[in-house]
């Protein structure tokens, strides 16, 4: 009998992945090193903490009923290389930003997440990717191998689980400096701007700064205790997708007995590993975290009622979220009959909209890409149908970063079709740059703060 209660866990883990479909996961081409990597990443300590999941889950409860709104926001795929201090310092601040610009303009508290510190792994529409006659395994994420379109690079690496474990630990250090060390405190809420490029939306956000700047003097003068604003709690999450990374990361916590994945405080599955009786959904049912589940216009409303009733039996509010990514287009016919639906199920879950993976399209240079009007048009299409219902539009998830690239066509600064290839530095999914990120926090201020539908 083994002592340490993780062992058990650990063992059931890996016995409940082999009794189901996995999809998704790479095809390790070494046995004995994943072995090896996953009890190398089963013995180095939690990443984030059992309590902090609980909180999360309170917060997540909170933006379900009305009383606070969820911004979860990151690349689409972070990368080793791109784990830099100054990279993820301008996402932290462009999250910040958005997150103040939403607090003011629409009175709400928002709960800050970060789409980072372990969003390592990418589901692909192909197990292979082929470029001038030459067959390669695809891409499927830092964790797994490389991008460069070479057979050694591409070819699953199982130590890349253990580098993601020790990039997301040194991203969140860092997560947790910025933080809780005084650099979120409101009142640098000027310094956030600093080191971007001047554009509409930085020069509207000074604005903000400045009231913001104001209020707080004024409340100084009144003798209000800032303690709380010194810091902001900033939550970490990503796609739990390549099992062999989450597994060995899922502990007993030693209060409650309870299961927790601690790569992140908040995991979801994606709209290709959401099956009902796939291993991802058995996962997710076994740990005790705020989940979320990805649905687009295909969800099946059966399957979706089984859902909720697998992943939320007891119809906790905060415990499950739902990330709708319908598509501009799709999203007012679509929606509707969901929400009803997971309604009638009696489940109050936290309705999150991603006006991204609906809306992405190949441009005529070929770069996958979106256009800032229909992100726009979604988050629209998403508070009408949620203010038509009577229901809570409880949050926006984006894919961003704090640089200024040229991914996303369209906003102030008008990115043009020609203007991709610029700077296009994703290896996934095109990402909302500094100022389309402001931008879009402004429009969805004004949709927050809006009493009745448009
Ligand atoms: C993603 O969030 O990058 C993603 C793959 O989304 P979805 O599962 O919604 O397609
Ligand atoms: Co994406």
């Amino acid at each position: 009998m083994s002592t340490n209660p993780n062992d058990d866990l650990h063992a059931d883990l890996a016995a409940a992945v082999l009794a189901r479909e996995a999809a998704q996961q790479p095809s390790w081409p070494d046995e004995q090193a994943l072995v090896a990597a996953v009890a190398e990443i089963a013995a180095y300590p939690p990443l984030v903490f059992a309590g902090e999941c609980d909180v999360m889950r309170t917060r997540m409860a909170a933006a379900a009923r009305g009383d606070a709104f969820v911004l979860m926001g990151g690349d689409c795929a972070e990368t080793f290389r791109s784990a830099t201090a100054n990279n993820i310092r301008d996402r932290i601040k462009t999250v910040l930003q958005m997150a103040a610009v939403l607090t003011y303009g629409a009175s709400v508290p928002v709960v800050k997440v970060g789409r980072m510190a372990g969003q390592y792994a990418k589901p692909r529409s192909s197990n292979t990717e082929t470029r001038a006659g030459q067959t390669l395994p695809a891409y499927r994420g830092d964790m797994v191998n490389d991008f460069a379109f070479e057979p050694a690079a591409r070819t699953p690496d199982p130590q890349r689980l253990v580098r993601a474990y020790h990039h997301s630990a040194a991203t969140l250090n860092l997560v947790r400096a910025f933080t809780m060390g005084g650099f979120a405190d409101l009142r640098h809420v000027h310094d956030w701007n600093k080191g971007f490029v001047s554009s509409a939306a930085n020069v509207r956000y000074e604005r903000l700064a400045r009231d913001i700047d104001k209020a707080m003097r004024f409340m100084a003068a009144c003798g209000a205790d800032f303690d709380a604003m010194r810091a902001t709690e900033f939550f970490s999450a990503h796609e739990a997708l390549v099992l062999d990374y989450e597994r060995p990361l899922t502990r007993i916590d030693s209060r409650t007995g309870l299961a927790y994945d601690t790569s992140a405080h908040f995991v979801w599955v994606g709209e290709r590993t959401r099956e009902l009786d796939g291993a991802h959904v058995d996962f997710l049912a076994r740990v005790r975290n705020p989940i979320g589940v990805k649905l687009s216009p295909k969800a099946d409303l059966d399957d979706v009622a089984r859902l909720v009733e697998r992943l939320d039996p007891t119809r906790e509010p905060g415990r499950l979220t739902i990330i709708t990514r319908m598509g501009a287009e799709r999203v007012r016919a679509a929606l509707p009959a969901l929400v009803e639906r997971v309604q009638a199920e009696g489940a109050t879950v936290t309705w999150v909209c991603d006006p991204m993976h609906g809306n992405t399209f190949e441009s005529t240079g070929g770069y996958k890409t979106r256009k800032f009007d229909d992100i726009v048009e979604e988050v629209h299409g998403f508070f009408d149908v949620h203010r038509a219902l009577g229901t809570v539009p409880g949050g926006l998830h984006v894919e961003l970063t704090g640089n200024d690239v040229t991914e996303c066509i369209g906003g102030a600064h008008k990115i043009l079709d020609t203007d991709l290839e610029k700077r296009y530095e994703t290896v996934c999914d095109p990402r909302l740059n500094h100022q389309q990120s402001l931008e879009l926090a402004f429009l969805v201020a004004e949709m927050l703060s809006a009493d009745v539908p448009a």
